[in-house]
């Protein structure tokens, strides 16, 4: 009997308590009682039930006051609500505070338990997870965003997200997963642009002891630890030709084998890849296998440059910058109108984390006051992001320019800078030196 499912019954009058209690243990259900929605709280609170049934008129706290206040203690058990006869409203406005289903009175005992067995026999109850990350998202550019990433949030379809660097393609990643019904299991990324192809296999697929030189013991691999959650293949535009043969193979079979390993292993998760490349384009080159591509693109987001969603900008900053205020003990900042408007004005080619840079750094330099345009280094850029370039300075003003500008994009990181630009570190930094800016950015080396 231990391993019988355990329902809640909470109802103020012990007639009804006692009738719904027999009938469903008769059926071999637990069941505990609760004569209103404050002892079933407190009863919630401290061990786990598979389903609760309550009754809507009780003293103290009512059912409608018992829904509302599972979604915080609760959240993962559903609830069947008992309904006066007659009581349309009642019954849907328990619908909308998260009931499953209701019940109307009178009702006899095969209703009660076909609803029962009906409600614990769907699978895990989707009701939707509580999002973490902070996601900014008030330009009506981002609706199709907010409205596809919903969609997903409800399947386990794979989604593509494509967009600029920086535009935030992982925090949509991690909204998809944080809004899923599987939100409690793991979140796992591989960046596919920073494991060496021959690592990579073993790396997403895992291996046996002895696969191959240095296989001392056995790994699952990443595919392995996302299971029952979400995995997040970052830039798998970079991906081998080989490589992509088995990830399709992987993601057609739902199953996955180690390497070196003979038996198959069920996969119960979500893929999610990104790219910042033109996928298309890169299947029309032969460099992307294009059965991948559709196996990748069931759902396919593309989130837009921040330059196109201008409305975006300030939100983005008041939240880069109270976090930031947060972070650092400092108390809170906020910007001035003359720091507003340059932050409108700006291109923002390095998107989202272009601007948390550029925020947080000014939030450090401002040490809690208000932030001004001059703490913000929005260095015009020289070469505007659709490739057209305005001269307008002397050869060492434009290289000047361009430095600053790719140092900005690259969320002042000087060896993403330096490889973009295609000189070394050593003179990346000298220039930066030269300009009176290097080691004024807050976290030093990136
Ligand atoms: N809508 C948003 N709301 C709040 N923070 C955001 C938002 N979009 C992006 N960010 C922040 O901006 C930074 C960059 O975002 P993210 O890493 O998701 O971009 P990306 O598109 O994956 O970049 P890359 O192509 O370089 O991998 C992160 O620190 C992220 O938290
Ligand atoms: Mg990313």
């Amino acid at each position: 009997m231990s391993d019988a499912r355990h329902l809640l019954v909470v109802d103020d009058d012990p007639d009804m308590r006692l009738a719904l209690e027999l009938t469903l243990r008769k059926a071999g259900y637990r069941c505990t009682l609760a004569a209103d929605g404050q002892e079933a709280l407190d009863l919630l609170r401290r061990q786990g039930f598979d389903l609760v049934v309550t009754d809507l008129r009780m003293p103290r706290v009512g059912g409608i006051e018992l829904l509302e206040r599972m979604s915080a203690a609760a959240p993962h058990t559903p609830a069947l609500v008992i309904t006066a006869h007659g009581s349309v409203d009642a019954a849907v406005e328990s619908m909308k505070r998260g009931a499953v289903d209701f019940l109307q009175k009178p009702f006899g005992p095969d209703v009660l338990l076909a609803k029962v067995s009906a409600v614990l026999g769907r699978p895990a109850a989707p009701r939707r997870g509580r999002p973490r990350t902070p996601f900014v998202a008030e330009d009506p550019a981002m609706e199709r965003v907010l409205s596809l990433v919903e969609a997903a949030a409800a399947t386990r379809a794979t989604v593509l997200i494509t967009g600029e660097s920086g535009t935030g393609k992982e925090v949509v990643a991690r909204r998809i997963h944080e809004l899923s019904p599987w939100a409690e299991g793991p979140f796992v990324g591989v960046n596919c642009a920073a494991i060496p192809a021959n690592l990579m296999e073993s790396e997403l697929f895992g291996h046996e002891k002895g696969a191959f030189t240095g296989a001392t013991e056995a790994r699952p691999g990443r595919f392995e630890q996302a299971q029952g959650g979400t995995l997040l293949l970052d830039e798998v535009s970079e991906m081998e030709p080989a490589l992509q043969a088995k990830l399709l193979r992987v993601l057609q079979e739902r199953e996955v084998e180690r390497v070196g390993g003979r038996k198959t292993i069920p996969l119960e998760l979500r893929v999610v890849a990104t790219t910042n490349r033109d996928l298309p384009e890169e299947v029309r080159r032969g460099r992307f296998r294009e059965d991948l591509y559709y196996r990748l693109q069931v759902i396919p987001i593309q989130v837009p440059p921040l330059r196109s969603r201008r409305r975006d900008i300030l939100p983005l900053a008041r939240h880069f910058l109270a976090a930031a205020c947060r972070a650092y003990g400092l108390e809170e900042a906020t910007l001035t109108a003359a720091a507003e408007k340059a932050l409108l004005a700006h291109d923002w080619p390095g998107n989202v984390r272009e601007l948390q840079n550029a925020v947080e750094r000014a939030a450090v330099i401002c040490r809690g006051g208000p932030v001004g345009p001059e703490h913000l280094f929005l260095e015009e850029a020289a070469v505007r992001p659709d490739g057209g370039i305005r001269v307008d300075g002397t050869l060492d003003e434009m290289e000047r320019k361009i430095i600053l500008a790719a140092y900005a994009q690259h969320g002042h990181n000087k060896k993403a800078t330096a490889r973009a630009l295609g000189i070394n570190v050593k003179t990346l930094r000298a220039k930066l030196r030269a300009y009176g800016v290097e080691g004024a950015e807050p976290g030093g080396e990136g």
